[in-house]
């Protein structure tokens, strides 16, 4: 579930498309449809500076012309389109500060949705807000670490979430994006409750 972080990889993916292309013609075979699948970024905080959409549809169009590839060309989006259709709402349930870092740990993480946080899956960095304190200016954030419930060691969402300084245990944050591989990814490990679902 890689993300597209620079559409000269379309480029040079269609490349090796036509070569393919070429040899399984030159084999006799008469292809109809080029499937270029999926990959198109969402604006995670990981992603601020993330690949425009036009700027990768440019590019394959410019480089479909180049090849001259003439077969019907199909796309697959998938985060893209979902990701903004949800948001989570979690609660603070632990706060603690080690080694100089403030932690807050959530009823909610790597296993109840959040998978895409882990590393491999791009250690994708959601946009996370402050449901009840409002950040009133940025003196008022500092930066936590935040982790899941189940105190296992790769249950961490965040190390650099910057959120307001006053957050207390009940707090709620708002996890935006979360619309694209979450629920899939919900498991039982650890026997936590799964999140509830809301359709607004
Ligand atoms: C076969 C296939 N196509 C498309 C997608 C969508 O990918 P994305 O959400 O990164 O656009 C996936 C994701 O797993 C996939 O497995």
């Amino acid at each position: 579930m890689r993300q597209a972080i620079d559409p000269g990889i379309c480029s040079k993916n269609l490349q090796r498309v036509k070569d393919a292309v070429s040899e399984v013609e030159s084999a006799g075979v008469k292809l109809t449809i080029i499937n270029i699948g999926g990959g198109y970024p969402c604006k995670y905080s990981s992603f601020r500076n993330h690949v425009a959409l036009m700027d990768i549809a440019t590019t394959v169009e410019t480089e479909v012309k180049r090849l001259e590839l003439t077969q019907q060309l199909i796309t697959e989006p998938g985060r893209r389109i979902v990701a903004n259709a949800g948001v989570a709402v979690t609660s603070v349930i632990g706060r603690s500060e080690k080694h100089g870092k403030k932690w807050l740990f959530l009823d909610m993480g790597v296993y109840s949705g959040l998978m895409q946080t882990a590393k491999f899956q791009e250690s994708t960095r959601y946009y996370i807000t402050s449901l009840d304190k409002k950040e009133a200016d940025e003196e008022e954030l500092v930066t936590y670490s935040l982790a899941g419930p189940t105190g296992d060691g790769p249950d961490v969402i965040d190390r650099e979430a910057l959120l307001p300084k006053n957050l207390e245990i009940g707090d709620r944050l708002v996890i935006h994006d979360i619309g694209a591989y979450s629920l899939p990814t919900v498991c039982p490990f650890h026997a936590f409750p799964q999140p509830c679902v809301y359709l607004v």
